[in-house]
């Protein structure tokens, strides 16, 4: 099978930074750029992290475009609370070498999309703050109707962390995942939506580390700098690989299990702004009689995951056995 092309919207991020270990080393996946939004940390810490995960992983050739510094109309908000106060982990690294490339993230995104003949076209998988992506839709719509399908980490079925009601990426910039949405049904782009509901099951373990630490390679090294931080951060044994498992899904589709369901990202609500209303209705009586109507966007929802295969899947990967 040839290797899937994609482009990576990250806001690195402990997480972010496993999933870009995986989609730089796995030989499944072609990655052709990544491009960077203010999220989890400011925009200047994201696109240092970003770079930093792909000079170790000895990617200097993959083009890292700088985007949006903020949400379309939310005031920023950051996450070092979870993330480290450098956004990934402050395990003391040296500044990269690598820089950015010269173009933004929005035309880094319609470039790559736009060479990719059409029985190769680009998945997008955004890990963040959807604000780069809704641009594109808006900015370059030609470009955004080119993308072969988008896998985005966001929103949940029943699971929320930032409030409530909401979902951290989904959250931070309710009004890009709306567009983002809207947008897949306009133009006919599949999308994907691996939220919180499986988010957390994919977990690496103490003894994991462990054994990352006795490889010693640079690349075994971060993996176990950013896995044992959220172990120490959350006092816990296991931590999940977070947005690596949206990347996984599409080295491994059959460990996800997934359901199509029309979904709106609710914009208005005091207490649920940025809450992903995904419709589970299964009577079409009850569907067709809905005051709303249906949501355009169907999004294929993950509700279930073989958490241990995808683990298992990301530790072969770091540890240079696929
Ligand atoms: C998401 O928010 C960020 O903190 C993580 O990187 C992930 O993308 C989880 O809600
Ligand atoms: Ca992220």
């Amino acid at each position: 099978m040839s290797a899937i092309p994609v482009v990576l919207d990250v806001d690195t991020g402990v997480d972010d930074a496993c999933a870009l270990l995986l989609a730089a080393l796995h030989p499944g996946l072609d990655l052709r750029a990544v491009t960077c939004v203010g999220g989890n940390a400011p925009l200047d810490d994201v696109v240092r992290n970003t770079l930093r995960v792909l000079e170790t992983a000895g990617c200097g050739g993959v083009p890292v475009g700088v985007g949006a510094a903020r949400p379309l109309l939310e005031e920023p908000v950051d996450a070092r609370h979870v993330h480290g106060s450098d956004g990934m982990a402050d395990l003391g690294l040296p500044a990269p070498t690598l820089t950015p490339d010269a173009r933004t993230a929005l035309d880094l995104l319609r470039d790559v999309i736009e060479a990719a003949p059409d029985d190769e076209r680009v998945t997008v998988v955004p890990l963040a703050p959807m604000t780069n992506l809704a641009l594109l839709a808006r900015v370059h719509p030609a470009a955004f109707a080119r993308i072969g399908r988008i896998v985005f980490m966001g929103g949940g079925a029943r699971i929320s962390n930032a409030t409530a009601a909401a979902e951290f990426n989904v959250f931070h910039d309710p009004e890009a995942a709306a567009i983002v949405l809207d947008a897949c049904a306009t133009h006919d782009v599949t999308v994907a939506m691996y939220g919180l509901d499986v988010f957390y099951d994919p977990l690496v373990t103490d003894a994991d580390v462990e054994g990352l630490r006795a490889l010693g390679t640079p690349v075994a090294d971060l993996a176990a700098g950013l896995i044992s931080f959220h172990h120490r951060r959350f006092a816990n044994a296991g931590a999940t690989i977070g947005d690596a498992g949206a990347v996984a899904m599409m080295l491994l589709p059959d460990a996800v299990r997934t359901e199509r369901r029309p979904v709106r990202v609710e914009l208005t609500g005091t207490w649920t702004r940025g809450r992903t209303v995904v419709d589970t209705r299964d009577w079409s009586g009850d569907m067709h009689h809905d005051p709303h109507g249906l949501a355009p966007a169907q999004v294929d929802v993950a509700l279930g995951i073989d958490g241990p295969r995808i683990a298992e899947l990301w530790l072969r990967t770091v540890r240079g056995e696929v």
